[in-house]
């Protein structure tokens, strides 16, 4: 039987006052409530016949209106893999995972089959945006649930949307089609440790949206985290503009993220 209380606490660094134990919680509900991100990742391959389950399983998460405006690029080519670590500096080491793969928002196919059967495509607008990213992220998603669930790690990386124009003429991706998230996949080299959570009464809210306590709230939750893995100078943002922070704390390290704005030219793009 699978000790929940323990990995409720392991998620927040907090104990829940709910008794989980008459909660029959299957193999796939404890890989996620337990998962972690992996950034190291052994030489070990993925055979296409398992790389196709997982495209499957992206494939089976729910479509808006079953639209499936996305589209996934599995980057197998060596040279492509090297030509894109180049690019990505620090994060190198995302395309030594044996797969890599970008997640693609893809407005383009279905205006092609729209035009193609004689209608104008007019339903294109910042809500198609929006459907299309959805679409990608919950495909990610269902394939990071599946590839976690048989002891895969994953990574996804934003990243590359630092170089998205670099990505769309490597990757040739035609207008309408961008991406929202890469994501590396392989066998873990070591396991990682789960990072806490914001309390789930600050996440969740029930029947109205309710801020009470909040700033106490982040306060107890930077000093938890503080507590397990403080936020390392190299780990810190803006440090350039900012100095060192004395606590390396989440709330700390986000507002200094936040604080300067990134990717400014996406939306033209
Ligand atoms: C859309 C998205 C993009 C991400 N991009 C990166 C990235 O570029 N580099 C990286 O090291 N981690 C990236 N991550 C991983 C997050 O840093 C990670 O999920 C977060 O710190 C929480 O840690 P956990 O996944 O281990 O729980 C990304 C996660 C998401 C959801």
């Amino acid at each position: 039987m699978i000790d929940v209380s323990n990995l409720y606490y392991d998620r927040y660094g907090i104990s829940s006052d709910k008794n989980f134990s008459k909660i029959d919680v299957s193999p796939l509900m404890n890989s996620i409530l337990s998962r972690a991100s992996v950034r190291k990742f052994s030489k070990k391959n993925l055979p296409q016949e398992l790389l196709t389950l997982l495209l499957t399983a992206a494939q089976s998460a729910p479509s808006k209106s079953n639209l499936q405006q996305y589209s996934i690029l599995v980057i197998q080519n060596k040279a492509l893999k090297k030509e894109i670590s180049n690019l990505i500096g620090n994060t190198k080491w995302a395309l030594t995972a044996p797969v890599f793969l970008l997640f693609l928002a893809d407005i383009r196919r279905n205006i092609k089959i729209t035009n193609h059967k004689g209608y104008n495509h007019e339903n294109n607008n910042v809500d198609t945006f929006m459907n299309g990213v959805i679409d990608a992220a919950l495909s990610m998603q269902s394939m990071i649930n599946a590839s976690e669930s048989i002891g895969l790690g994953i990574c996804p990386i934003s990243i590359i949307r630092n170089i998205i124009e670099e990505v769309k003429n490597l990757c040739q991706l035609p207008k309408g089609v961008f991406p929202i998230s890469g994501l590396a996949v392989g066998w873990p080299v070591e396991k990682s440790s789960v990072s806490l959570r914001l309390p789930q009464d600050v996440v969740t809210h029930y029947n109205t949206y309710n801020e009470k306590n909040l700033i106490n709230k982040i306060i107890k939750y930077d000093d938890r985290v503080f507590k397990v893995a403080p936020i390392e100078k190299n780990k810190q943002r803006h440090v350039d503009i900012y100095g060192v922070a004395k606590k390396g704390t989440w709330s700390e390290n986000i507002s200094r993220q936040l604080s300067v704005a990134e990717r400014k030219d996406f939306k033209n793009w």
